[in-house]
Parts: structure tokens; C-alpha cells; sequence
């Protein structure tokens, strides 16, 4: 059975000290629930992952960087390696976030190697995948969050596929407060399961951990999360206040 994760993303929020609050926050809040078999994961903005980092220890909150360059070093003037990530102590990193495709140009290219510099640095990559309105509205999501998945991780071995975790994030619905129904995160889970089965098998499939992302919060989380192939969630407004993310943290219970 593949891990439930439920995993912040803090995008471009917080600065370093409320950013020690707000893990503080959650560290006291997890304190008195039972996460045995969540994954808690966050995901501040750079400068504040060392902080984040030493806050976290002992709790069960991991820690995520939100982007990466490919390269491992050099004349990348403003960029962050896979190997720097690693130095600062965070075990995930968020890859190929819509923003970052729309935003910043990021293409499968990239997006692929990124992949790789984080497995090479034994780090998780949190993937990012899917498709946006118009694409849903032509009926083409699976097309499109297929053709994602094979040009972008289908070039890893079975072994280092089975590192990844996938979060699909129907672009129409992030931060829009527009969400897929549990329904249409069903079916695109259970498309990408497939998908993934049939390059690398059915075991790696069910080993691998896929998220649904976009307008999730306390009040639609357990129904998104009953879904089969459902193992949890990136968020990104709702894990901005302590309470909220809690309430989708224990949506499994
Ligand atoms: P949202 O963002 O929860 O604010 O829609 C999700 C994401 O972008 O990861």
C-alpha cells in the first residue's frame, strides 16, 4: 500500500520567524493527535528551510524546499542545488509545480533532470503533474497528465521510480477554490495508477504515493481522501494556518 502524505506548500509566504511559528504551531497541534501512518511534510521558501529544519526536529513534521536546479553546481546565479537542499536537512523536494511551469517557464527537460538530481542526492521528489481548464474541458486531462508523466519520470528505473511521489494538481482548481471532485480525482488517481502499472508494474504502482492538490481544506479533505487511490494531499493556502492543515492532516482518521 502506498504511504498517505499530506505535504504544505508555503509558496511565497512567511517570512523565517513566522515561518518557526507556524511549525511551532504545528508541532503543538500534532502533539495531541495520532499521525502513525501520515507522512507530515512542509514545504517553506528557501531562506527559511534551516530554521524550519531545526524547529522540526524531533516532531513528526519533514521538510520540503519548493523548487531545485538540475545542476549540481556552478554559474546558475540565483539557483539552489539538489546537493545544497540536502546540506540544510530537508528529505523532499516539490518538482514541476504548475506555477513554476506557467511562472518560470520550467519544461519537461528540465523538469526530468530535476527528478533526477534529487534522487541522485537521496532526496523525495514530491512531482507535479496536470492538466489545465481548457485541456479538462476538451476532455484530454489523461492525454495531457500522461504525456507529463512518461516524457518527465518514465525515464527512471524501476528503482528510483519507486522514490517519487506524485501530486496531481488540476491547474483549474489551485487556488482558485474550485476542487475536483472526489469523483475526478478518483478517476485521474486511478488513470495515473494504470499508467504507472504499465510501465513498471503493478507492485510499484501500488507502492506509489499519488496526491491530489488544489483548494483542498479541512471541509472537502475526508471526502477527496476516502478515494481509493487517494494517498493524500499538497496543499497550499489551507497550510498556511496550523488549525486548518490539521484538519486535513487527520481527514484520514
Ligand atoms: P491550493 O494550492 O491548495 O492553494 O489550491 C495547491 C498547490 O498549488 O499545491
Amino acid at each position: 500500500m502506498a504511504r498517505k502524505i499530506v505535504a504544505g506548500n508555503w509558496k511565497m509566504n512567511k517570512t523565517v520567524n513566522e515561518g518557526v511559528q507556524l511549525v511551532e504551531e504545528l508541532k503543538n497541534e500534532l502533539a495531541k493527535v495520532d499521525t502513525s501512518d501520515v507522512t507530515v511534510v512542509v514545504s517553506p521558501p528557501y531562506v527559511n528551510l534551516s530554521e524550519a529544519v531545526k524547529t522540526a526536529q524531533g516532531s513528526p513534521v519533514n521538510v520540503s524546499a519548493q523548487n531545485v536546479h538540475q545542476e549540481e553546481s556552478g554559474a546558475y546565479t540565483g539557483e539552489i542545488s539538489a546537493q545544497m537542499l540536502k546540506s540544510v536537512g530537508v528529505g523532499y523536494v516539490i518538482i514541476g509545480h504548475s506555477e513554476r511551469r506557467e511562472y518560470f517557464g520550467e519544461n519537461a527537460t528540465d523538469i526530468a533532470k530535476k527528478v533526477d538530481a534529487v534522487i541522485t542526492q537521496g532526496l523525495t521528489p514530491i512531482y507535479c503533474c496536470g492538466e489545465v481548464k481548457e485541456e479538462r474541458e476538451s476532455g484530454n486531462q489523461n492525454e495531457v497528465v500522461g504525456g507529463q508523466i512518461s516524457s518527465e519520470l518514465f525515464h527512471l528505473s524501476p528503482e528510483d521510480f519507486g522514490k517519487v511521489v506524485i501530486a496531481y494538481e488540476p491547474v483549474w482548481a489551485i487556488g482558485t477554490g474550485l476542487t475536483a471532485s472526489p469523483d475526478q480525482a478518483q478517476d485521474m488517481h486511478a488513470f495515473i495508477r494504470d499508467f504507472v502499472s504499465e510501465k513498471y508494474g503493478q507492485e510499484i504502482a501500488e507502492e506509489t504515493s499519488i496526491l491530489y492538490g488544489g483548494s483542498c481544506k479541512p471541509s472537502n479533505a475526508a471526502e477527496i481522501f476516502s478515494k481509493k487511490d487517494v494517498d493524500g494531499g499538497l496543499i497550499g493556502g489551507a497550510s498556511l494556518k496550523a488549525e486548518d492543515f490539521v484538519g486535513i492532516i487527520t481527514a484520514f482518521n
